[in-house]
Protein backbone atom coordinates (compact mmCIF):
# COMPACT_ATOMS: atom_id res chain seq x y z
CA UNK A 1 0.00 0.00 0.00
CA UNK A 2 1.22 3.35 -1.22
CA UNK A 3 2.60 5.86 1.69
CA UNK A 4 -0.29 7.84 1.32
CA UNK A 5 -2.81 5.35 1.73
CA UNK A 6 -1.63 4.13 4.78
CA UNK A 7 -1.71 7.61 6.33
CA UNK A 8 -4.83 8.19 5.24
CA UNK A 9 -6.56 5.17 6.54
CA UNK A 10 -4.69 5.55 10.24
CA UNK A 11 -5.93 9.20 9.79
CA UNK A 12 -9.91 7.93 8.96
CA UNK A 13 -9.66 5.10 11.70
CA UNK A 14 -8.24 8.12 14.24
CA UNK A 15 -10.99 10.19 13.44
CA UNK A 16 -13.51 7.56 13.81
CA UNK A 17 -12.78 5.97 17.18
CA UNK A 18 -12.63 9.93 17.91
CA UNK A 19 -15.87 10.63 16.67
CA UNK A 20 -17.19 6.99 18.67
CA UNK A 21 -16.04 8.61 21.80
CA UNK A 22 -17.87 12.03 21.42
CA UNK A 23 -15.05 14.27 20.74
CA UNK A 24 -14.62 15.08 17.69
CA UNK A 25 -17.30 15.85 14.28
CA UNK A 26 -16.51 12.83 12.09
CA UNK A 27 -17.01 15.80 8.78
CA UNK A 28 -13.42 17.22 10.12
CA UNK A 29 -10.52 16.30 8.64
CA UNK A 30 -7.32 18.30 8.48
CA UNK A 31 -8.18 20.54 5.77
CA UNK A 32 -10.28 21.96 7.81
CA UNK A 33 -7.64 24.15 10.19
CA UNK A 34 -7.13 26.50 7.96
CA UNK A 35 -10.75 27.85 9.36
CA UNK A 36 -12.05 27.85 5.67
CA UNK A 37 -15.49 27.02 5.42
CA UNK A 38 -15.57 25.77 1.65
CA UNK A 39 -13.08 25.12 -1.40
CA UNK A 40 -9.65 25.24 -1.40
CA UNK A 41 -7.03 26.75 0.67
CA UNK A 42 -6.78 30.75 -0.54
CA UNK A 43 -3.91 32.28 1.15
CA UNK A 44 -4.98 35.89 0.06
CA UNK A 45 -8.20 35.13 2.92
CA UNK A 46 -7.44 37.21 5.66
CA UNK A 47 -6.05 35.21 8.82
CA UNK A 48 -7.88 37.47 11.72
CA UNK A 49 -6.82 35.77 15.56
CA UNK A 50 -8.27 36.21 18.72
CA UNK A 51 -5.62 35.20 21.59
CA UNK A 52 -7.72 35.58 24.72
CA UNK A 53 -4.57 34.95 27.12
CA UNK A 54 -5.61 34.29 30.66
CA UNK A 55 -8.48 35.95 30.26
CA UNK A 56 -12.09 34.88 29.55
CA UNK A 57 -13.79 36.93 27.21
CA UNK A 58 -15.59 39.87 28.85
CA UNK A 59 -19.22 39.34 28.32
CA UNK A 60 -19.64 35.38 28.22
CA UNK A 61 -19.02 33.07 25.61
CA UNK A 62 -22.43 32.89 24.31
CA UNK A 63 -23.02 36.21 23.30
CA UNK A 64 -19.30 36.94 22.10
CA UNK A 65 -20.23 34.22 19.43
CA UNK A 66 -23.44 35.46 18.37
CA UNK A 67 -22.26 38.82 17.70
CA UNK A 68 -19.14 37.18 15.41
CA UNK A 69 -21.73 35.09 14.15
CA UNK A 70 -21.97 37.63 11.68
CA UNK A 71 -18.78 38.59 10.63
CA UNK A 72 -17.70 38.67 6.84
CA UNK A 73 -17.45 34.97 5.70
CA UNK A 74 -14.52 36.55 3.37
CA UNK A 75 -12.33 36.11 6.63
CA UNK A 76 -10.54 33.06 8.30
CA UNK A 77 -11.52 33.42 12.26
CA UNK A 78 -9.46 32.27 14.54
CA UNK A 79 -9.93 32.13 18.49
CA UNK A 80 -7.39 31.13 21.37
CA UNK A 81 -9.44 30.90 24.43
CA UNK A 82 -7.68 29.89 27.65
CA UNK A 83 -7.35 26.51 27.32
CA UNK A 84 -9.88 24.92 30.00
CA UNK A 85 -12.75 26.97 27.70
CA UNK A 86 -11.50 25.53 24.60
CA UNK A 87 -14.67 22.50 24.58
CA UNK A 88 -17.06 25.40 25.25
CA UNK A 89 -16.36 27.35 22.14
CA UNK A 90 -15.94 24.64 19.84
CA UNK A 91 -19.18 23.81 21.26
CA UNK A 92 -20.62 27.63 20.45
CA UNK A 93 -19.13 27.81 17.65
CA UNK A 94 -21.00 25.02 15.97
CA UNK A 95 -23.98 26.30 17.57
CA UNK A 96 -24.15 29.51 16.19
CA UNK A 97 -23.48 27.98 12.34
CA UNK A 98 -20.46 29.26 11.78
CA UNK A 99 -18.48 25.71 11.69
CA UNK A 100 -15.71 27.89 9.60
CA UNK A 101 -14.17 29.51 12.57
CA UNK A 102 -11.10 27.79 13.98
CA UNK A 103 -10.48 27.50 17.54
CA UNK A 104 -7.28 26.78 19.19
CA UNK A 105 -4.72 26.48 22.34
CA UNK A 106 -2.45 29.47 23.53
CA UNK A 107 0.01 26.18 23.85
CA UNK A 108 0.63 23.11 24.16
CA UNK A 109 3.02 20.53 25.57
CA UNK A 110 5.47 19.07 23.14
CA UNK A 111 4.67 15.17 24.53
CA UNK A 112 1.66 13.47 23.20
CA UNK A 113 0.77 12.35 26.86
CA UNK A 114 2.48 11.43 30.15
CA UNK A 115 3.28 12.69 33.64
CA UNK A 116 3.45 16.64 33.09
CA UNK A 117 0.69 17.72 35.23
CA UNK A 118 -1.14 20.84 34.14
CA UNK A 119 -0.10 20.15 30.81
CA UNK A 120 -2.34 19.78 27.31
CA UNK A 121 -0.89 17.89 24.46
CA UNK A 122 -1.72 18.29 20.33
CA UNK A 123 -4.29 15.18 20.92
CA UNK A 124 -6.04 16.48 23.91
CA UNK A 125 -6.53 19.82 22.16
CA UNK A 126 -8.21 18.15 19.56
CA UNK A 127 -10.44 15.98 21.61
CA UNK A 128 -11.18 19.41 23.10
CA UNK A 129 -12.70 20.70 19.64
CA UNK A 130 -9.20 22.36 18.83
CA UNK A 131 -7.90 22.97 15.50
CA UNK A 132 -4.68 25.12 15.87
CA UNK A 133 -2.44 25.68 18.27
CA UNK A 134 -0.58 29.07 19.06
CA UNK A 135 3.38 28.60 19.52
CA UNK A 136 6.26 30.63 20.90
CA UNK A 137 3.71 33.46 22.12
CA UNK A 138 6.68 36.26 23.51
CA UNK A 139 4.68 35.82 26.99
CA UNK A 140 5.57 32.29 27.06
CA UNK A 141 9.37 32.91 25.95
CA UNK A 142 9.64 35.76 28.87
CA UNK A 143 8.57 32.89 30.82
CA UNK A 144 11.14 30.34 29.68
CA UNK A 145 10.06 29.27 26.90
CA UNK A 146 13.62 28.38 24.67
CA UNK A 147 14.08 28.33 20.79
CA UNK A 148 14.13 24.53 21.40
CA UNK A 149 10.80 24.35 23.14
CA UNK A 150 9.61 26.29 20.46
CA UNK A 151 10.54 23.85 17.17
CA UNK A 152 9.48 20.93 19.28
CA UNK A 153 5.68 22.21 20.35
CA UNK A 154 5.41 23.27 16.37
CA UNK A 155 6.33 19.63 15.53
CA UNK A 156 3.71 18.25 18.66
CA UNK A 157 1.35 20.53 17.17
CA UNK A 158 1.84 19.42 13.45
CA UNK A 159 1.82 15.81 13.95
CA UNK A 160 -1.13 15.96 16.05
CA UNK A 161 -2.89 17.34 12.91
CA UNK A 162 -3.33 20.99 14.38
CA UNK A 163 -2.97 24.21 12.43
CA UNK A 164 0.30 26.08 14.16
CA UNK A 165 0.69 29.88 14.61
CA UNK A 166 4.47 30.42 15.38
CA UNK A 167 5.27 33.67 17.02
CA UNK A 168 8.62 35.85 16.93
CA UNK A 169 9.27 38.91 17.24
CA UNK A 170 12.04 41.49 18.56
CA UNK A 171 12.49 43.57 22.26
CA UNK A 172 12.68 46.78 22.23
CA UNK A 173 16.43 47.12 22.82
CA UNK A 174 17.30 44.52 19.23
CA UNK A 175 15.05 47.45 17.57
CA UNK A 176 16.80 50.05 18.91
CA UNK A 177 20.45 48.82 18.38
CA UNK A 178 19.26 47.53 15.03
CA UNK A 179 19.09 43.78 15.84
CA UNK A 180 15.63 43.01 14.89
CA UNK A 181 16.40 41.55 11.59
CA UNK A 182 19.20 38.88 13.04
CA UNK A 183 16.32 38.42 15.72
CA UNK A 184 13.52 37.21 13.79
CA UNK A 185 16.06 35.37 11.20
CA UNK A 186 17.34 33.55 14.46
CA UNK A 187 13.95 32.93 15.87
CA UNK A 188 12.23 31.79 12.32
CA UNK A 189 15.43 29.26 12.10
CA UNK A 190 15.35 27.71 15.23
CA UNK A 191 11.27 27.34 14.75
CA UNK A 192 10.84 26.57 11.62
CA UNK A 193 14.75 24.91 9.76
CA UNK A 194 13.48 21.42 11.24
CA UNK A 195 10.35 21.44 9.30
CA UNK A 196 12.15 21.86 5.67
CA UNK A 197 12.65 18.20 5.16
CA UNK A 198 9.10 17.89 5.35
CA UNK A 199 7.44 21.51 5.04
CA UNK A 200 3.45 21.75 6.23
CA UNK A 201 0.97 22.52 4.06
CA UNK A 202 0.77 25.89 4.47
CA UNK A 203 -2.54 26.09 5.42
CA UNK A 204 -1.18 24.52 8.40
CA UNK A 205 1.07 27.05 9.18
CA UNK A 206 1.32 30.68 9.90
CA UNK A 207 3.75 32.96 11.00
CA UNK A 208 2.52 36.19 13.71
CA UNK A 209 5.00 38.97 13.43
CA UNK A 210 5.07 40.38 16.79
CA UNK A 211 7.14 43.19 18.03
CA UNK A 212 7.24 42.85 22.07
CA UNK A 213 7.24 46.49 22.67
CA UNK A 214 3.88 46.65 20.98
CA UNK A 215 2.20 44.33 22.68
CA UNK A 216 -0.04 45.21 25.18
CA UNK A 217 1.27 49.16 25.17
CA UNK A 218 -1.32 50.69 22.46
CA UNK A 219 2.23 51.47 20.99
CA UNK A 220 1.59 50.21 17.52
CA UNK A 221 4.86 49.83 15.15
CA UNK A 222 4.41 51.95 12.30
CA UNK A 223 3.06 50.64 8.80
CA UNK A 224 6.50 50.93 7.15
CA UNK A 225 7.86 48.79 10.35
CA UNK A 226 5.14 46.06 9.90
CA UNK A 227 5.54 46.09 6.01
CA UNK A 228 9.62 45.88 6.38
CA UNK A 229 9.12 42.97 9.02
CA UNK A 230 6.53 40.89 7.40
CA UNK A 231 7.94 40.70 4.30
CA UNK A 232 11.66 40.31 5.89
CA UNK A 233 9.66 37.08 7.36
CA UNK A 234 8.19 35.99 4.39
CA UNK A 235 12.23 36.02 3.00
CA UNK A 236 12.99 33.48 5.49
CA UNK A 237 10.63 31.51 4.91
CA UNK A 238 10.86 30.93 1.51
CA UNK A 239 14.75 30.52 2.51
CA UNK A 240 14.02 28.07 4.85
CA UNK A 241 11.25 25.86 2.48
CA UNK A 242 10.42 27.81 -0.90
CA UNK A 243 9.30 30.59 -2.69
CA UNK A 244 5.32 29.28 -3.45
CA UNK A 245 5.26 28.42 0.49
CA UNK A 246 6.79 31.81 1.57
CA UNK A 247 3.84 33.21 -1.19
CA UNK A 248 0.87 31.13 0.78
CA UNK A 249 1.73 30.92 4.54
CA UNK A 250 0.06 33.46 6.30
CA UNK A 251 2.41 36.41 8.07
CA UNK A 252 0.03 38.29 10.64
CA UNK A 253 0.45 40.82 12.43
CA UNK A 254 -0.01 41.41 15.93
CA UNK A 255 0.70 44.15 18.74
CA UNK A 256 -2.11 46.61 20.00
CA UNK A 257 -4.38 46.21 16.57
CA UNK A 258 -7.81 47.67 16.91
CA UNK A 259 -10.49 48.26 15.27
CA UNK A 260 -9.15 51.86 14.50
CA UNK A 261 -6.30 50.53 13.15
CA UNK A 262 -7.08 47.36 12.08
CA UNK A 263 -7.74 48.57 8.38
CA UNK A 264 -4.09 50.49 7.72
CA UNK A 265 -2.38 47.62 9.28
CA UNK A 266 -4.19 45.20 6.83
CA UNK A 267 -3.38 47.27 4.10
CA UNK A 268 0.69 46.82 4.16
CA UNK A 269 1.31 43.96 1.24
CA UNK A 270 2.81 41.68 3.33
CA UNK A 271 0.22 41.06 6.03
CA UNK A 272 -2.19 38.53 5.64
CA UNK A 273 -4.27 38.85 8.78
CA UNK A 274 -3.65 39.75 12.54
CA UNK A 275 -3.21 38.54 16.38
CA UNK A 276 -5.49 40.13 18.37
CA UNK A 277 -5.34 40.43 22.15
CA UNK A 278 -7.08 43.34 24.29
CA UNK A 279 -9.15 44.46 21.91
CA UNK A 280 -10.26 40.89 20.74
CA UNK A 281 -12.27 40.35 24.18
CA UNK A 282 -15.29 41.63 23.41
CA UNK A 283 -17.50 40.09 20.53
CA UNK A 284 -18.27 43.69 18.83
CA UNK A 285 -14.38 45.14 18.84
CA UNK A 286 -13.02 41.94 17.31
CA UNK A 287 -15.85 41.76 14.72
CA UNK A 288 -14.68 45.25 13.76
CA UNK A 289 -11.47 44.32 13.28
CA UNK A 290 -12.54 41.01 11.04
CA UNK A 291 -15.08 42.96 8.70
CA UNK A 292 -12.06 45.54 8.16
CA UNK A 293 -9.82 43.11 7.30
CA UNK A 294 -12.36 41.89 4.89
CA UNK A 295 -13.12 44.92 3.70
CA UNK A 296 -9.60 45.34 2.54
CA UNK A 297 -9.48 42.28 0.66
CA UNK A 298 -12.55 43.17 -0.63
CA UNK A 299 -11.37 46.36 -2.09
CA UNK A 300 -7.84 44.76 -3.38
CA UNK A 301 -10.18 42.40 -5.83
CA UNK A 302 -11.84 45.51 -7.57
CA UNK A 303 -10.71 46.19 -10.96
P1 LIG B 1 -2.39 43.04 22.16
O1 LIG B 1 -1.78 41.54 22.25
O2 LIG B 1 -3.27 43.07 20.95
O3 LIG B 1 -3.16 43.22 23.44
O4 LIG B 1 -1.23 43.96 22.03
C1 LIG B 1 -1.37 40.84 21.11
C2 LIG B 1 -0.79 39.51 21.49
O5 LIG B 1 -0.12 39.42 22.52
O6 LIG B 1 -0.96 38.50 20.78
Amino acid sequence: MAELEVADLIEAVTRRVLAQLGQVDPGRSHGDVSAQATGPYDPTRPLVAANWKMNACAEGIVPYLADLAAADTAVDLLLFPPAVLLRAVADEVIRVGRPDFGVGSQDLHPQPNGAHTGEHSGALIRAAGGTWTLVGHSERRQAGETDAQVCRKIHAGLDAGLGVMVCVGESIEARRTGATFRVLRNQLLAALGDTALQPPAPQRLAVAYEPLWAIGTGEVATLDQIQEATAFVRRVVAEIYDFARARDIRVVYGGSVKPGNAREIMSEPDVNGLLVGGASLKGPSFRAIADASALVVATRRQP
